[in-house]
C-alpha cells in the first residue's frame, strides 16, 4: 500500500467578531487561494485566525487568547457578540467534511 501524502484540507472559513473580521466567509477554498484587499482590510488577521487556532492546540487557549489582549483587542470594536470561528475540512480528498467549531463567549 502507498502511503497517503495527501494533507488535511480546509475547505470554508467563517469568522465572526475576531478583530477587524466581523462576518466573513470564505467558501471553496482552493489549494492556492490569494486574498486581494486594501491596506488593513484584514488579510494578514486571516493569516493570524489559522495562528490562533494552531497556538490553541500547541500552547492552550488561554496563552493564545493572553497574547492577543483577549476580549478587549482580540473582539471587533464597537461588537458585544461571542468570537466566532468556523472551518470546514476533510481529512484526505473523498472523506467526510468535518465542521470545527470555535465560540469563545465572554
Ligand atoms: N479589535 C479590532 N476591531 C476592529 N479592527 C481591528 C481590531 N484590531 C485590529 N483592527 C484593525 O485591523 C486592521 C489590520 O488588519 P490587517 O493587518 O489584517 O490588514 P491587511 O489587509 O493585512 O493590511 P496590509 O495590506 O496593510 O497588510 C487595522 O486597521 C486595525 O486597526
Ligand atoms: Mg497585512
Amino acid at each position: 500500500m502507498t502511503p497517503n501524502t495527501q494533507p488535511p484540507r480546509i475547505k470554508s472559513l467563517h469568522v465572526q467578531n475576531y478583530e477587524t473580521l466581523k462576518d466573513i466567509t470564505l467558501e471553496e477554498i482552493t489549494p492556492l487561494t490569494v486574498l486581494l484587499g486594501p491596506n488593513g482590510s484584514g488579510k494578514s488577521t486571516v493569516f493570524d485566525v489559522f495562528a490562533f487556532l494552531a497556538e490553541c492546540f500547541s500552547d492552550g487557549l488561554r496563552k493564545a487568547w493572553d497574547r492577543r489582549g483577549r476580549f478587549r483587542e482580540l473582539r471587533s470594536r464597537d461588537q458585544d457578540g461571542s468570537i466566532v470561528i468556523e472551518l470546514q475540512y476533510r481529512e484526505r480528498p473523498g472523506t467526510p467534511l468535518i465542521t470545527y467549531h470555535l465560540a469563545i463567549v465572554e
